[in-house]
C-alpha cells in the first residue's frame, strides 16, 4: 500500500475508539440526533434520559431488528428500509452536525409506525459544516462527458487523497472513478446487487498494479469512508445469499472476504465458516446452528 499513510489512520481510531466509551459524549450525540429528527415521518431517535460517565438511560424502543427484515424482509420492507437508512446516515451531517458512524444492523429497527428507529450514537463523526463539499465537486467534474481528470487530480491531492511524490496514471484515474460517478450522474440509477458486488470488488482490489493502492485516507475522513462503504445490506439480500441471519439476531455482522474470489461477505455471526456463492462458485460452509442463509 505505497499510498496509504498509517500512522495517523491509526490515532485517529484510537481516539474515536476511547470516544465510544465515554457515555456522556454518547448521551450528547444521541440528544443532538433526537432534536434533529424530532417530528420526522420516517426517522426516530430515542431521548436521552440521563447519563453519568457510567451509565446511559434513553427512552425505550421497541421494533424489529433490521437485521431481521435484511434476513426475512419482502422486497418491499428491504427496499423502504434500505432508502431510510441511507436517508439517515447522509443527512445526520447536515441536519446534526453528526454522522452516525456504527451503522451495522443491531444499531436499526424498524418501528410498528413505519419509521426507522436509530440506537447507538458512541461512534460519530463531528461535522458542523455537513459532508465535505470536496466529494460534489468531484462528481460534477466527473460528470461532465469531457471530464478534466488533470482537476480531479488536483483535489485529490489538496484533500490528501494523493500523498506528495505518489504518481498516478490519469487515464487510470478516470477509469477507477467514472463507474462510482454514474448513479449521481442519472436522475433514477437502480443499485443491482451485480453492481454493488463489481464495485466493492474493485475498489478494494490491492493486487499490485491496482490504482487503489495509490489512494490514502485522511484521518478525517476515515469515519466517511466507512460509513459510505456499509449500508447496502438491506438490498444485498435480493438474489443469491450473501447475507446470514444468526438464530438470536442478535450477534453483530461480520464481513470477510471469500478465500477463492475475495468477494466480500457479511454473516450476522463470527463463528460461521463462510465461502461465497457468488462470482466463485463455491458453497457456503454455514454450520446449521450458527446461521443460516436468508435467501435462495
Ligand atoms: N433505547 C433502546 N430501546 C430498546 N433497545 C435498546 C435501546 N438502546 C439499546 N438497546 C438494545 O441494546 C443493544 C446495545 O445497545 P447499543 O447502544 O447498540 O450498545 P453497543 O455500543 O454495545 O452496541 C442494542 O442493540 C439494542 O438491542
Ligand atoms: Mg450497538
Amino acid at each position: 500500500m505505497p499510498g496509504l499513510d498509517v500512522k495517523p489512520l491509526l490515532e485517529e481510531l484510537k481516539d474515536r475508539i476511547s470516544e465510544e466509551l465515554d457515555y456522556e459524549l454518547e448521551a450528547m450525540s444521541q440528544q443532538m440526533f433526537a432534536d434533529a429528527y424530532a417530528g420526522d415521518p420516517d426517522i426516530y431517535v430515542p431521548s436521552v434520559v440521563m447519563a453519568t460517565g457510567q451509565v446511559l438511560v434513553s427512552e425505550w424502543m421497541d421494533g424489529t431488528p433490521l437485521s431481521r427484515i435484511i434476513a426475512e424482509g419482502s422486497k418491499e420492507q428491504r427496499d423502504r428500509a434500505g432508502i431510510m437508512l441511507v436517508r439517515f446516515l447522509f443527512s445526520g451531517p447536515s441536519r446534526a452536525g453528526l454522522l452516525h458512524a456504527d451503522p451495522h444492523p443491531g444499531n436499526f429497527r424498524l418501528l410498528g409506525d413505519g419509521r426507522l428507529g436509530v440506537l447507538d450514537f458512541g461512534a460519530v463523526d463531528r461535522l458542523p459544516g455537513g459532508l465535505p463539499r470536496f466529494f460534489g465537486r468531484l462528481l460534477r467534474i466527473m460528470h461532465d462527458d469531457d471530464a478534466d481528470i488533470e482537476e480531479v487530480e488536483r483535489e485529490l491531492r489538496a484533500h490528501g487523497f494523493l500523498r506528495d511524490g505518489i504518481h498516478v496514471d490519469l487515464d487510470a484515474l478516470h477509469a477507477f472513478l467514472a463507474p462510482l460517478a454514474e448513479p449521481s450522474k442519472v436522475d433514477s440509477f437502480k443499485f443491482t446487487r451485480e453492481w454493488m458486488r463489481e464495485e466493492a470488488s474493485r475498489v478494494t482490489d490491492m493486487r499490485a498494479g491496482n490504482i487503489s493502492r495509490q489512494f490514502n485516507v485522511p484521518p478525517s475522513y476515515v469515519l466517511i469512508h466507512r460509513v459510505s462503504t456499509a449500508p447496502g445490506a438491506p438490498w444485498r439480500s435480493g438474489g443469491q445469499p450473501v447475507i446470514y441471519s444468526s438464530p438470536s439476531g442478535t450477534s453483530r455482522p461480520m464481513a470477510r472476504r471469500c478465500a477463492a474470489c475475495s468477494l466480500r461477505i457479511t454473516c450476522m455471526t463470527a463463528l460461521i465458516s463462510a465461502r461465497c456463492v457468488n462470482a466463485c462458485g463455491k458453497l457456503p460452509r454455514c454450520r446449521p446452528e450458527h446461521g443460516s442463509i436468508s435467501s435462495p
